[in-house]
């Protein structure tokens, strides 16, 4: 089965031919994230427009790239929600406009069951697949979730965050040791080499024995620790407090995940996926949790398939169309909200 996948549920405008939900043949990204650097912040209105710009020479782009042209296509798979209305809306119409135009059934997915499926993604023709049930944690700049699933779209929620995104606890972070935005990959950078042990940072929800994480206690802590220290501090400083800081975000999330697989010891594998999952200490802090259960633990293959793109959307599509068929063509609506517990069944 070839899918078309259209992913522009925020600042990305990103389109994939993908192969049976697992080869990659070709995947485009084009992000405005570059203009939001100086206000460190995607601005909506202004992320859509770029992407109205680009999306058609994306499209064309992902096409040549995979050499395939539309009649290869079986379907077309399109980020419905959640995100930023107006990139949605840029996505979902265009998908709309070429379902009817080429004749190709459209479906539609929940940005994170595109992150969900991009564990699968892979650019070779290796052919190992994830065993069922698995453990993801879903982390990046907008949730912090963890979802236990027995198929693709069988499962539930685990837990999520009970205020900021783990994503978001990294580029609040970054803001304060005064790093460009995006923050994550530039806070990761700024603790290569910090020592991670130089400052301690309370570990969140503690006490509490349910699957949660809490974030914010994380960010007051970085405010008040930085405020005790000279100003401004030395490049040196600055290192061990980023990696102390990375190291705590890591920690916490390697604690409630050993919860969960607690809860859920017939797990068979623990995936990371989303913006977070690029970053080291966190496979390193996770691969030794999967070591201790005996399970295998897997990241996406590339940087690209971590954050936003449009091959786990095609992805997703496929694995839809096999899982619920009555998916296919149905009826829709974009939405910046959308609960992904609607899409996925009882296992
Ligand atoms: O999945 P994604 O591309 O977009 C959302 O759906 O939010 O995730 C973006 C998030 C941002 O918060 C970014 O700072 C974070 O992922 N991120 C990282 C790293 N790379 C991206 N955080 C920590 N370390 C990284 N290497
Ligand atoms: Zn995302």
């Amino acid at each position: 089965m070839l899918v078309l996948g259209l992913e522009t549920s925020c600042d990305e405008t990103s389109v994939a031919v993908v192969e049976n939900g697992m080869r990659v043949q070709s995947c485009v990204i084009a992000s405005s994230g570059k203009d939001f650097e100086s206000v460190g912040g995607v601005i909506p209105e202004e992320a859509a427009r770029k992407q109205l710009e680009v999306i058609l020479p994306v499209i064309e782009k992902a096409l040549n790239d995979a050499g395939a042209t539309y009649s290869d296509l079986d379907a077309i798979a399109v980020t419905a929600g959640p995100g930023l209305i107006g990139s949605l809306l840029v996505g979902t119409m265009t998908a709309r406009a070429l379902s009817t135009i080429w004749d190709k059934p459209l479906i539609p997915v929940h940005h994170t069951l595109g992150h969900l499926s991009s564990t699968w993604l892979t650019n070779t023709d290796a052919n190992i697949e994830p065993v069922f049930p698995i453990m993801t944690l879903s982390v990046s700049g907008g949730h912090s979730d963890l979802w236990y699933r027995t198929s693709h779209t069988q499962g539930r929620l685990v837990g999520s965050t009970k205020d900021d995104a783990a994503g978001e606890a990294f580029d609040k972070g970054a803001v304060l040791l005064g790093l460009p935005y995006p923050g994550g990959p530039a806070l990761a950078k700024l603790a290569e080499g910090g020592n991670d042990t130089a400052y301690d940072f309370p570990l969140p929800l503690k006490q509490d024995t349910e699957v949660a994480f809490s974030f914010s206690g994380l960010k007051t802590s970085l405010k008040y620790l930085l405020q005790k220290l000279p100003s401004p501090p030395s490049e040196a400083i600055r290192k061990d407090v980023a990696a102390s800081f990375q190291r705590a975000i890591c920690l916490h999330l390697q604690d409630k995940l050993s919860r969960a697989l607690e809860l859920h010891p017939e797990t068979k594998e623990l995936h990371l996926v989303g913006g977070v999952s690029a970053n080291i200490c966190l496979r390193q802090t996770c691969q030794a949790l999967a070591d201790t259960h005996g399970i295998v633990l897997r990241y996406p293959e590339t940087i690209r398939f971590c954050t936003d793109n449009g091959a786990m959307i095609a992805a997703a599509g496929a694995f839809l169309a096999q899982e619920q068929p009555d998916t296919i063509g149905r009826h829709f609506e974009t939405s910046a909200v959308m609960n992904l517990q609607e899409t996925l069944r009882p296992f």
